[in-house]
């Protein structure tokens, strides 16, 4: 059995990321836009940095503009998904995107997502939940409209809170008033740190947000008295290799610290971020570690167990997937 046919519990995908080019372009053909040159000669997402990645993320992302949209965006991923093995996918939703942070037009937004989700569920095996996210550069008054929307229609299917964008941009004390907002309305935390920032933004966004779970985090490795803070108290993280490398974090697949934060005793889970951003799915993220780590099935079984038990949903849909 190949590593890449195991079943995998993915922690990390942005809904928009996750996008497939050639859906994208059809959507702005359909609606007669003009996204700019966003796409390569081979109709892949073209961008020179993170920083031009974040603006053609925005540019992709300016095609979808109903809840129908969502729908049909939503059925692509996951199908996607459930083709490399993935039976569980915790999603990463901004109203920022959907419906401008109108509590109602939002509804409205996740009520065509769910909808896919449970088609996706039938169709494909694949369990769909929802972390509600603000955007970093977009300033802390728009995170707050964010964790309002994340408030009101916290529950069920939607089961997180964080925080994703420019992790050079403000701080995360800037933000803790929407993280205390998620919190008391029930939703599990988490933020990106260690991405683009050092240690100290690992450490700020702990201290200051009380996040469980760090997105990316990998940074932390850069201080190894932090690295076993993080192992001490259980904090998980929502490692991307093909990511950070993709955008030029780390220099291959063998110079990635994902390895070394699993022998320093973290809890390292695996995950693809936007994926056809950085050419990748979890079953390539899977064959890749094998391959530069020789890692065998016993350390991806080990790694979709914590993945599971670090999943935000509750105990009768972790139990249904395990
Ligand atoms: N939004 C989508 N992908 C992201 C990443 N890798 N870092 C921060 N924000 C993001
Ligand atoms: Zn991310």
């Amino acid at each position: 059995m190949s590593v890449a046919s195991l079943p995998k519990v993915e922690l990390h995908l942005h809904l928009e990321g996750a996008a497939p080019p050639a859906f994208i372009a059809g959507l702005a053909k359909e609606k007669k836009r003009d996204i700019g040159g966003i796409f390569d000669a081979g109709g892949h997402y073209k961008y020179k940095d993170f920083w031009d990645f974040l603006k053609v993320y925005e540019a992709a992302t300016s095609v979808l503009v109903k809840p129908e949209d969502y729908h049909r965006l939503t059925l692509a991923v996951l199908e996607e998904s459930a083709a490399s093995g993935v039976v569980y996918s915790e999603t990463f939703l901004s109203p920022d995107f959907c419906g401008g942070r109108d509590v109602g037009a939002w509804r409205e937004y996740l009520h065509a997502i769910r909808e896919a989700g449970d088609k996706a569920e039938r169709d494909f095996g694949i369990t769909l939940r929802g972390i509600i996210t603000c955007i970093r550069h977009f300033g802390p008054d728009k995170a707050r409209e964010t964790a309002r929307c994340a408030a009101e229609t916290a529950g069920d299917w939607i089961v997180g809170f964080g925080i994703a964008g420019d992790e050079k941009i403000g701080a995360p004390k800037d933000f803790r008033w929407s993280f205390d907002c998620a919190r008391e309305a029930g939703l599990r935390l988490t933020a990106h740190a260690g991405e683009w920032g050092g240690p100290d933004s690992v450490r700020d966004a702990i201290r200051d947000l009380g996040v469980e779970r760090i997105g990316h985090g990998v940074r932390a490795i850069e201080d190894l008295a932090l690295v076993d803070e993080i192992a001490e108290a259980g904090i998980v993280l929502e490692v991307c290799p093909g990511s950070n490398i993709a955008l030029g974090i780390y220099d291959g697949w063998r110079k990635h610290p994902i390895s070394q934060l699993y022998e320093r005793g973290v809890k390292v889970t695996v995950s693809t971020d936007d994926p056809p951003f950085f050419h990748t799915t979890m079953a390539r993220e899977y064959e890749m570690l094998n391959r530069a780590f020789d890692w065998d099935e016993g350390v991806f079984e080990g790694i979709a167990r914590a993945s599971l038990d670090a999943a935000f949903c509750d105990a009768d849909t972790r139990e249904r997937i395990a």
